[in-house]
């Protein structure tokens, strides 16, 4: 089955699963966007809304149905917006549902972009929406986030012990590194630095820069790098204009995402794509932030990784310029000023997804404009 095959006037079929918090608020806004740009761009999107989640685990005891992979598989992709809430344990709701979906759809490779937009401020002195732009790539399948380990001895009071094991295959160490090659030779800058900590894990992350030396000879033309992640920490800080894309196993880059989206400007800004690259399953969109409780419910949340999110599964579903064009409105809105509270502003979720939609229409007059030819 191809996941993405697209049907007939351009139909996509889009799962959504808000999931909790303001996963709700920004899944709405992110519909919003991508309805306009996709009906000013003549295709469209079928969404089915998925109530899974911390309420729906309150009610069944399950964060999703026991077939729900079955219920995803036949959509072009999934549009998530985050798991969490107070009174369910966070590996309970992360494991039954996020990772179930990740790891059950082969969703190997996490695409999270660095983005910098005019108009926001950044903690970085030197940052300049113009110079700083990079991608981290995280292992998604393995590494820290295998699952495998186990509690034991809970009899001897205190003294419980408990084993975590992260996985490192050489497959999985390949593809994701190859994944990685192949962005890095796409983009203007062709530079990729594989980040481990195999000073001090000398097994998995060992095998890992080994993989990588081999891999790297395949791209003689792209520079490579091999950067402890506590020293790539410091480097996000203080050189990252040297950064174009970034690999990772999956605790350090979903670390070092973070502190690139705080970068940016705020968690709220970040996008993110889980992607199944051989498209046998459907790839989930979602910010890289969670569900966000102090601030859930007051309409204040940030829609923009989101949004960036949804521009993100449109690149993936064959719609480039739709994508383009919504980036492009970020970056429209941004400027102008129109800023939610966790980037100094003080405009609600709503007013942005409304300036985002708007920001649209000048961006697809614009492009009529310049279609139009010369005539005197
Ligand atoms: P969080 O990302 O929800 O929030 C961290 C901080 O960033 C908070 O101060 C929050 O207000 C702010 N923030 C996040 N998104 C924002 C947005 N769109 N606009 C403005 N501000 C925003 O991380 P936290 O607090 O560690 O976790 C809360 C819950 O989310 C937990 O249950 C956690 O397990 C879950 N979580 C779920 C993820 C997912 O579903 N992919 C990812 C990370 C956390
Ligand atoms: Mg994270």
């Amino acid at each position: 089955m191809t996941s993405t095959a697209p049907h007939d006037g351009r139909t996509f079929r889009i799962a959504t699963i808000p999931g909790d918090g303001v996963g709700r608020e920004v899944v709405d806004a992110g519909r919003a966007v991508l309805d306009e740009v996709a009906r000013r761009s003549g295709f469209s999107l079928r969404w089915e809304e998925l109530p899974w989640g911390s309420e729906y685990f309150g009610e069944t005891g399950r964060m999703m149905p026991a077939d729900g992979l079955e219920v995803l598989k036949g959509f072009d992709a999934i549009y998530f917006g985050a798991v969490g809430w107070p009174g369910v344990p966070d590996h309970v709701s992360l494991w039954g549902l996020r990772l179930a979906i990740c790891q059950g759809f082969d969703q190997w490779a996490n695409v999270r972009p660095v983005r910098f937009h005019p108009g926001v401020t950044s903690p970085l002195r030197k940052a300049d929406s113009t110079e700083l732009d990079w991608v981290v790539v995280r292992e998604n399948s393995e590494g820290e986030y295998a699952g495998l380990g186990g509690r034991n001895l809970s009899a001897r009071e205190g003294g419980e012990v408990a084993v975590q094991t992260s996985l490192f295959t050489e497959v999985g160490c390949e593809r994701i590194i190859r994944f990685a090659f192949d962005l890095a030779r796409s983009r203007d800058r062709k530079s990729l630095v594989s980040v481990t900590k195999s000073n001090a894990q000398q097994y998995g992350m060992v095998l890992w820069d080994e993989v990588f030396r081999r891999v790297a000879a395949d791209y003689p033309d792209v520079e490579t790098e091999s950067v402890l992640v506590d020293a790539m920490a410091a480097r996000f800080v203080l050189r990252p204009e040297t950064l174009s894309v970034v690999v990772a196993s999956n605790l350090n880059a979903d670390i070092l995402s973070d502190l690139g989206s705080a970068l940016a400007g705020s968690l709220g800004l970040a996008a993110s794509a889980n992607l199944n690259p051989e498209r046998r399953f459907p790839s989930m969109f979602e910010p890289v932030h969670g569900s966000a409780p102090d601030i859930a419910g007051q309409g204040i949340a940030n829609p923009i990784g989101a949004v960036a999110s949804g521009a993100l599964m449109l690149d993936h579903l064959g719609e480039p310029e739709a994508a383009e064009m919504v980036r492009s409105a970020i970056d429209t809105v941004t400027a102008s000023g129109t800023l939610t509270r966790d980037l100094g502003g003080t405009a609600t979720t709503a007013e942005v997804t409304a300036a985002l939609v708007a920001a649209l229409d000048t961006a697809s007059r614009r492009a009529d404009r310049e279609e139009i030819p010369a005539t005197s």
